[in-house]
């Protein structure tokens, strides 16, 4: 049996899940603490997830880093020691860790692997330190990886409220609807052939859309109301209220991505056909069927009602230069899968 105390090696396993934002997160109001400037909302998907391995190693200075079983160098590693910092100062721990980390799905498919990434971090390095954090501490403390990664510790649709306090004590997520409150929504998500990679990191390209797009302080003006507006049409499983809303937020933080200086141009044109296509099937039926949205990435997400999935997903990939469209449910938040062993 394994001694206790701080000489024997102590791991957690935890995973989590990607999800799509409803209402955008985008500009930070303090940076050192990643405190955004507005609440935002999104849905946790099912089917695809990060699991991570943290293992505090007695002895060990330096902390390691596999991703999809090959070791990784560079800005990744650098990110996840920082965030190991955090967790080590928390609980005052000296040891380094070797972090595994593994998504079932492609890394660089735009499918958000820093939310899930650091939500699955955030889960297991805490646990492997020794803290018991709760779920709403865990969701403060994966923001400080990826402002995207404190929805992803709860399931179904979630919410993150900006909060208003300087020290961030009250930013942090909430479930506000579970998984299975709306069975007939779905995510048809476009995965392009040959999509860009990021040029510039979402936490440095947003806040130069707070610095320099002319439409930065109108969209903060036009948020909360479409929050509450989205999460009524929710709660009432009212698609042709939710949908007209998902495209305008989406269009909205698209202009401020595209008036910022530089231009954040996130779309390629088979992005832009998919937007169109979307439209055309909504003009057709005289009523709106399905919303687009996107990230700081040229995938697109296209939700609708099972009812009109099957001809959606046919339109959708016929498409050139469309790879894949994936199905996706919303699904569960973060949850342990082992430990912590000690
Ligand atoms: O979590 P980050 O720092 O990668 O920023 C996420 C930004 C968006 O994906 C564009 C919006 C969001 O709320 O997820």
């Amino acid at each position: 049996m394994a001694k206790r105390g701080r000489s024997v090696e102590r791991s957690a396993t935890y995973t989590a899940s990607p999800n799509i934002a409803l209402v955008k997160y985008w500009g930070m109001r303090d940076v050192a603490l990643g405190l955004p400037w507005n609440s935002s909302l999104s849905v946790t998907l099912a089917g695809i997830a990060t699991t991570t391995t943290v293992r505090f190693v007695p002895g060990q200075t330096l902390d390691t880093l596999v991703l999809n079983h090959r070791p990784a160098t560079g800005p990744p590693l650098e990110a996840v020691r920082r965030f190991l910092d955090r967790v080590r100062g928390a609980a005052e721990l000296r040891e380094g860790a070797d972090v595994a980390s593994f998504n079932n799905f492609p890394t660089a498919s735009g499918l958000a692997s820093s939310a899930s990434g650091f939500a699955a971090l955030a889960g297991a390095a805490s646990a492997a330190a020794g803290l018991r954090p709760s779920p709403r501490d865990l969701s403060r403390l994966a923001r400080f990886g990826s402002g995207s990664a404190t929805r992803s510790i709860f399931g179904g649709f979630v919410e993150w409220r900006a909060g208003v306090r300087v020290d961030g004590k009250d930013s942090y997520a909430r479930p506000l609807f579970a998984e299975e409150h709306w069975p007939e929504l779905v995510d048809l998500v476009c995965l392009l052939r040959n999509a860009p990679e990021k040029a510039v990191r979402s936490a440095e390209a947003m806040q130069g859309s707070v610095a320099t797009s002319p439409r930065f302080a109108a969209r903060q003006a036009a948020v909360p109301s479409r929050l509450r507006r989205m999460v009524r049409a929710i709660r009432d499983r009212d698609a042709g209220a939710l949908f007209p809303l998902v495209m305008e937020e989406c269009d909205d933080f698209r202009a401020v991505c595209e008036t910022t200086i530089p231009s954040l141009d996130y779309l390629t044109p088979v992005s832009r056909a998919v937007l169109a296509e979307v439209r055309a099937a909504n003009d057709e039926r005289g009523a709106t069927i399905a919303a687009y949205t996107h990230d700081a990435g040229a995938h697109v997400h296209v939700f609708t009602l099972r009812e009109h999935a099957p001809m959606l997903q046919r339109r959708l990939r016929r498409i050139a230069g469309v790879d894949q469209v994936r199905s996706l449910r919303p699904g569960s938040g973060g949850h342990m899968v082992r430990g912590p062993a000690r």
